[in-house]
């Protein structure tokens, strides 16, 4: 019963502490504790450099994503039936941190651009106004962004 109610104390407190963006986008992983929980789904990354080095911008590193963005990840994956998706920017050093919900925070990814994955994101999420560079924008029912930068998809998993 004393167990009971201090279990029952600590996820009310939890509960009432955590923002729903907070909950959502979960624990910061390793790039190991990334790469086990994208192998089986194909994922893959790809940079420039050929490596994983967060602190070099050229490299495509995991280190920090919050496992709210892997899971947004492998939802895509999953959701648009590609084979695989290749993974071009995560929370290395180089790219915009001008907000809370930057890459080198953990919140965003770059996806490489497959028909399967552009028809499933046009065709599921809601095509809002431009972001304010003017590259199109849509947005999933729960708030998370997915750009094309021409080039690649960013993805913003709040
Ligand atoms: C894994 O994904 C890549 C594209 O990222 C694809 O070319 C390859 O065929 C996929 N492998 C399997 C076994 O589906």
């Amino acid at each position: 019963m004393k167990f009971l109610s201090a279990l029952a104390l600590t996820l009310c407190t939890s509960v009432a502490l955590a923002t729903p963006l907070e909950s959502r986008s979960g624990t910061i992983l390793t790039q190991a504790e990334v790469e086990a929980r994208f192998r089986p789904y194909n994922i893959t990354a790809s940079s420039t450099g050929g490596c994983i080095t967060r602190s070099i911008s050229t490299c495509t590193s995991y280190d920090g994503f919050y496992s709210g963005t892997v899971n947004g990840v492998i939802s895509l994956r999953q959701g648009s039936g590609a084979s695989g998706l290749v993974v071009t920017g995560g929370t290395e050093v180089g790219h915009a941190s001008s907000s809370v919900y930057s890459h080198s925070n953990g919140y965003k990814a770059d996806l490489r651009h497959v028909a399967a994955l552009d028809n499933y994101i046009k065709g599921q999420f809601t095509r809002i106004g431009d972001r304010s560079d003017g590259y199109p924008q849509w947005q999933s029912p729960s708030g998370n962004l997915f750009c094309d930068e021409g080039s690649h998809w960013d993805i913003t998993i709040y």
